[in-house]
């Protein structure tokens, strides 16, 4: 039987048409970006969290000689609120990219390690993590969950 994987997402044309919230959060995101450590890349990534009480934790990527041993944006940016605010509840994340090599005017998603480090956190509270990412510039992707970047999620669940 053939079964179908189905979400729906929002593309937004400008920051200015995204909830003001967001476009505050995505700002947190570009200042973030721009002290990335990337000199290998030459690709920043900045990513901003906020949880329901409005706390904001902001991460960008950590490269390093010994190039696995890096840590990307948006695991820094999530390490870094749930190691000071254990249990929060996360509500939406913001990613920009900036390359030092070329105009990236189209959005970028997170990456596969990524999404999986953020399912953990959205499986672990109630509610979904909305995940808003673009370029240096040009349209903004919001998809309303992990879950839905991530099919067929391995979590806590499955084991
Ligand atoms: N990178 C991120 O920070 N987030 C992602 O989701 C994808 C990639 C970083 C890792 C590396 O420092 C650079 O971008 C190029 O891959």
């Amino acid at each position: 039987m053939i079964k179908t994987f189905q979400f729906n997402y929002t593309e937004y044309s400008h920051l200015q048409d995204t909830p003001s919230h967001i476009q505050k959060l995505m700002e947190c995101a570009q200042k973030a970006r721009e002290k990335a450590y990337a000199p290998y890349s030459e690709f920043l990534v900045g990513a901003a969290i906020i949880d329901n009480e409005n706390n904001i934790y902001t991460g960008n990527n950590q490269e390093n000689a010994a190039y696995p041993s890096g840590l990307c944006a948006e695991r820094v940016a999530i390490f870094h609120a749930a190691s000071q605010l254990p249990s929060a509840v996360f509500t939406d994340m913001a990613i920009s990219v900036r390359s030092l090599k070329k105009k990236i005017d189209y959005p970028t998603a997170p990456c596969g390690a990524c999404r999986q480090v953020l399912a953990e956190y959205e499986n672990n509270q109630s509610r979904n993590i909305r995940i808003f990412f673009m370029g240096e510039e040009g349209p903004i992707i919001e998809v309303p969950s992990v879950k839905e970047l991530l099919p067929f999620i391995f979590n806590s669940d499955s084991l």
